[in-house]
């Protein structure tokens, strides 16, 4: 199986992906997703910008690589009657039932970021994107004080090393290795630019809720646990993550957990 499909078929994504929705909404917004544009939504989860983006008018396509986020996609625009928009399996590095330039708008928040093979991944967000369209991607920072990086960054701590020739996912947040991997799909510097973000987690529960729910359904922080457990680990690194959620959330209610995390927004004017 293949090892990156697992990761995320493991769990329920889902269950993270619904702290995620009010800021999938705004950037939706801020992106200015119109009537009538074709969009790709790449590694779309169960639709966290898809759907907005579909509610705004757009003709949508989401791909993802687990089989579980694009049932559950499909499952949320059927409820919602939206049949302008619709989940499919593909990998990112290699989208080949896509023909070229067919997208107006191709989104990929926290998606493609985590496929292997990034130069593939550059290279065929921009094949199938048409001559004067965008590519939007948001992508986690390494390093970056807040959320997903360092629970990242602690779950790496607690994992066994990468296989040999492994490329991690945050490389995608240090800009010029974002501008080396869309430079040999051919677009050049300046028609690429960035700008640091924030999207925020927002639960009806405490951190420590939180913390529970990536604990049992994000697949990073599940193989994390499942790696500390076998070598006597699993506290410290429940410990490490408390402190983490704990220190993180701005929200003045014990009961409600808002952590803001910054990420890298890429924007590529397709030439
Ligand atoms: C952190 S989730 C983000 C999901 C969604 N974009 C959102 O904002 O909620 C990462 C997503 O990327 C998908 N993914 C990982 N590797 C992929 C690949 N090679 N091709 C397509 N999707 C991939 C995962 O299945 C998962 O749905």
């Amino acid at each position: 199986m293949n090892p990156n499909k697992a990761l995320w078929e493991k769990g329920d994504f889902t269950r993270i992906a619904e702290t995620m929705r009010g800021s999938g909404e705004s950037l939706v917004e801020d992106l200015g997703i119109s009537e009538g544009q074709k969009v790709l939504d790449l590694g779309c989860g169960d639709g966290t910008t898809a759907l907005p983006a579909a509610r705004r008018g757009a003709d949508v396509l989401g791909v993802d690589i687990a089989s579980n986020l694009v049932e559950a996609g499909n499952r949320r625009a059927e409820r919602e009657g939206l049949d302008n928009c619709r989940f499919e399996e593909g990998d990112a590095s290699d989208l080949n039932g896509l023909a070229d330039q067919t997208f107006d708008v191709v989104v990929s928040i926290f998606g493609a970021m985590f496929a292997p093979r990034p130069f593939d991944v550059a290279k065929e967000m921009v094949r199938v994107t048409r001559s004067g369209g965008t590519v939007v991607m948001g992508n986690w920072i390494p390093n970056d004080p807040t959320l997903v990086a360092q629970i990242l960054r602690i779950s790496a701590a607690y994992s066994p090393p990468p296989p040999e020739g492994f490329i991690s996912p945050m490389t995608w947040g240090v800009e010029d290795n974002v501008l080396e991997r869309f430079g040999s799909a051919g677009v050049p510097a300046e028609r690429i630019s960035f700008k640091r973000d924030t999207y925020t987690f927002e639960s009806p529960t405490s951190p420590s809720s939180l913390l529970e729910a990536f604990r049992t359904y994000y697949g990073p922080t599940m193989n994390a646990f499942d790696a500390a457990e076998s070598d006597g680990r699993h506290a410290d690194l429940q410990n490490e993550l408390e402190t983490l959620f704990n220190e993180q959330n701005t929200s003045s209610s014990p009961d409600e957990t808002s952590i803001p995390a910054t990420f890298l927004r890429v924007t590529v004017a397709v030439p």
